[in-house]
């Protein structure tokens, strides 16, 4: 029998790395064996505990990816522009911070001669909003416009790179976008999307779909492919909550600007984030879901999600 190829997966003890670990995992059949990278391997536990190879690397540090990335066939690189700077860093922005990283992954991929890198990156929402207030390094949603410049360092590294663009996770249900109780009583979704359907999906779709874009071999080398697994509205969300509830959830529609003004941390970077999803819908909708399907068999589609993850939402304090 021959030996497995590893993938190098970044991200590894978070959301979508995590989804990645476990999809290639599940399948005891896979000619792939995961590496998990982490930059603290107290954080690892679970991944060692099933038996995971679980390395420690940091995307600000290159020498420390090329050693992660040794011997691999191909990696998972995510990059995390949410985490609060460490103190004392030198990066001027989070997104100077995430390019570093990407462009460190990037130079890592190359100079280590992986066969496929999959790179989570997202779209650049600028000729989208093309009056909406800068955000920081004059971006307008700075997270997803820094991520599709850094696509240019894994082009630039000729680095065989398949591009994949995350949904809005199911799961931020549970936390930013999670249901709330008014004084009446009664449970609102507020969402600033007005009657847009967004590219949402588990992360778990994640994970499937990298897996066997990973098992196409070269064949998604250089595409672009947007993950998801639903296009959800407001009102679609709030019905599948509430059936999970088990009771009435009304959608309310909020103004971006007024998120925008809200005081809540990133809030401009978040309401230019929704403006996005209304202003780029027609183009954003446009997904092929019987081939998403047939890479990924499993794609969940919210009502179906929601449903499973009954017990998350009955244990969520309303
Ligand atoms: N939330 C959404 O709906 C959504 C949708 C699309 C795209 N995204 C994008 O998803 C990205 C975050 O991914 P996620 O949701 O999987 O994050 P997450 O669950 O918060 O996990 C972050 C992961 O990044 C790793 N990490 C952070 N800094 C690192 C560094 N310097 N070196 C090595 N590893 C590092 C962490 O590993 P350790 O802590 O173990 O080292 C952790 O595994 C963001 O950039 C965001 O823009 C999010």
């Amino acid at each position: 029998m021959s030996a497995k190829r590893i993938i190098t997966v970044l991200g590894a003890t978070g959301a979508q790395g995590g989804s990645v670990v476990r999809a290639i995992a599940a399948d005891p059949t896979s000619g792939f064996t995961v590496r998990a990278v982490t930059r603290d391997r107290a954080k690892a536990e679970d991944l060692l505990a099933a038996g995971i190879e679980v390395v420690e690397a940091d995307l600000d540090d290159e020498a420390s990816l090329r050693r992660a990335l040794d011997g691999a066939h191909g990696a998972f690189v995510v990059t995390n522009w949410w985490e609060p700077p460490a103190a004392g860093s030198a990066w001027t922005s989070r997104t100077e911070r995430e390019q570093g990283q990407a462009a460190n992954a990037a130079r890592a991929a190359a100079a280590t001669g992986l066969r496929h890198v999959i790179w989570s990156t997202l779209a650049d929402t600028r000729s989208y909003l093309p009056d909406a207030p800068r955000q920081e390094a004059g971006y307008t949603v700075p997270h997803a416009d820094g991520k599709a410049e850094a696509n240019a360092f894994f082009l630039d590294a000729e680095v065989p790179t398949t591009f994949v663009t995350a949904p809005m996770y199911y799961e931020s249900l549970f936390t930013f976008n999670a249901p709330r109780r008014t004084q009446d009583g009664t449970l609102v979704l507020a969402m600033p999307i007005g009657s847009a359907r967004v590219v949402s999906g588990t992360v778990d779709d994640v994970g499937r779909i990298a897996y066997a874009i990973f098992n196409r071999g070269d064949a998604l080398v250089g595409r672009t492919v947007p993950i998801a697994s639903d296009l959800c509205s407001g009102e679609d969300f709030a019905a599948g909550v509430a059936d999970a509830l088990g009771e009435p959830v009304h959608y309310v529609p909020v103004d971006p600007a007024a998120l925008a003004h809200s005081g809540m941390p990133d809030a401009g970077e978040l309401a230019n984030m929704f403006q996005y999803f209304v202003n780029a819908e027609k183009d954003l909708t446009q997904i092929d879901f019987n081939w998403l399907r047939d890479l990924n068999p499993g794609l969940q589609p919210f009502t179906t999600w929601a449903s499973a993850n009954r017990h998350r939402f009955r244990a969520l304090d309303l």
